[in-house]
């Protein structure tokens, strides 16, 4: 199979480089954890599942979707038209755009113990709202977290009083630089399906924890009732617990992935699995705690823009006519039955983890994980596909493009596969550097 050519995007990372710090606004989208110096880097166009870089050259993404905002696929017309639509009617106004109210209204209809809607534009941002709002409820400090919740301080503070605080639960070796060393112990971190960690933080800090924040599922399904002992917990403590829906929520369901898991939080957060692709993110809550808002301060003039809440009106539309995440679940199935099934066949050992919609993988053997991923995503994008060692899958795949990448994924395990059995190294196969390391998530 040919070799990748790199072209005008990668000409264009490195002129990004010079002028943006670590080149993107996004971790997840630096071309370094994908395929270093060979990777498309920018797209042209983006339309249903497909993607054409800046040469031109189509491809089929089977990784991220967006990293995780497109549930409908890209450029969905009737998404689009309604956003298009709202810039026609004015998308800014000195008067309040009407479709906040009524997304307002939908949200509380999908999750009726809720009471009330806070708008932000990202998911970090989303979440440091409803940290804040936790606390002015609670009117204390300690927040307990598992998992990753965005870049910002009230989060990053978790490594002040530990380096090692979020290693596992994002990434390792981040430095809370430039975020006040008074935060320090206020954010600490549990993990997933562990509550003697849990039950031992809110011993050792009662009396004083605001609010618990962790996504109600990702890699794991919770075992022996975690998530009832948290409820059970938190509302005999006063503490507020919120759920970070913002990849999980409307994935598994109309709205968070709580209604099928069975236990209510305090809060709820939802931003790119909930709007296809427009800068909206939405907290909903009780409406005892969302009333916080009013006492503290939390107000942006981008908060009130109009495009973004018509489009995600008709994105909650769409995924309710067509059961989304019914389509989601069916690929995302196939999926990790193929990844397994694939891996066994060329005698790989894999591990396989995440819900369906947002299942991931990882080669075990004899070299470094990223040098097998490297050579996926390399085989891949040779074939066709912006792929890499996860799939979140999309109502814009369809059961062929599911066969067909797996029919490609077979022939790159078979060659993994090949490699080694002559006794060489994967390594060596590669036509470029090794991958960096991106997210790590442990919940
Ligand atoms: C669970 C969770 N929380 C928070 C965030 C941060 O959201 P955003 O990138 O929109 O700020 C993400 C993004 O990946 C996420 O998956």
């Amino acid at each position: 199979m040919s070799r990748i050519t790199t072209g005008k995007g990668q000409e264009l990372y490195r002129k990004a480089k010079k002028v943006i710090p670590g080149g993107t606004q996004l971790l997840s989208k630096r071309p370094e954890i994908f395929l270093p110096d060979l990777w498309p880097a920018y797209y042209s166009k983006a339309k249903g599942c497909k993607i054409w870089d800046m040469d031109g050259r189509e491809y089929i993404d089977v990784s991220y979707m967006g990293i995780g905002a497109n549930v409908l696929g890209y450029a969905n017309e009737q998404v689009d038209t309604a956003a298009k639509e709202a810039i026609d009617k004015g998308g800014m106004c000195t008067l309040n755009a009407p479709e906040e109210v009524y997304l307002a209204q939908k949200l509380i209809g999908l999750h009726p113990w809720a009471g009330g809607v806070r708008y932000a534009k990202c998911g970090g941002e989303a979440m440091a709202l409803a940290a804040r709002i936790a606390r002015a409820h609670t009117k204390k400090d300690i927040i307990l977290f598992c998992g990753y919740h965005g870049w910002h301080d009230w989060y990053l503070s978790a490594n002040l009083s530990n380096k090692n605080a979020l290693n596992d639960q994002h990434i390792a070796g981040l430095e809370p630089l430039g975020v006040p060393s008074g935060l320090a112990g206020t954010t600490l971190p549990f993990h997933y399906n562990r509550i003697d960690e849990f039950n031992a933080l809110m011993e050792k800090h009662k009396g004083k924890v605001a609010a618990v924040v962790m996504e109600p599922i990702r890699n794991d399904y919770p075992a022996d009732g975690f998530l009832e002992k948290i409820r059970k917990a938190a509302t005999e403590a006063g503490v507020v617990l919120i759920f970070d829906e913002i990849t999980a929520g409307f994935r598994l369901c109309a709205g968070g992935s709580h209604k099928v898991l069975g236990v209510e939080p305090d809060m709820a957060v939802f931003a790119k699995g909930l709007t296809n692709g427009y800068p909206l993110s939405a907290v909903i809550g009780r409406k005892e705690v969302m009333e916080a808002a009013q006492g503290t301060f939390i107000s942006s003039t981008f908060y009130t823009e109009r495009i973004a809440f018509a489009a995600t009106l008709k994105s909650v539309e769409l995924y309710e006519e067509h059961k989304v995440w019914e389509k989601q679940d069916e690929y995302g199935k196939m999926v990790q039955r193929g990844w397994k099934e694939k891996a066994g066949k060329h005698g790989l050992e894999i591990a396989i983890g995440g819900i369906r919609p947002l299942g991931h993988f990882s080669i075990i053997g004899s070299e470094n994980g990223l040098v097998y991923k490297t050579f996926f995503v390399q085989e891949m994008l040779k074939r066709g596909y912006i792929a890499s060692n996860a799939f979140y899958t999309s109502y814009a795949h369809s059961k062929e493009i599911v066969e067909g990448y797996l029919e490609c994924v077979d022939e790159v395990f078979g060659r993994i596969a090949e490699i080694g059995n002559r006794g060489e190294w994967v390594e060596d196969h590669l036509q470029g550097k090794v991958c960096h390391s991106g997210f790590g998530r442990l919940n």
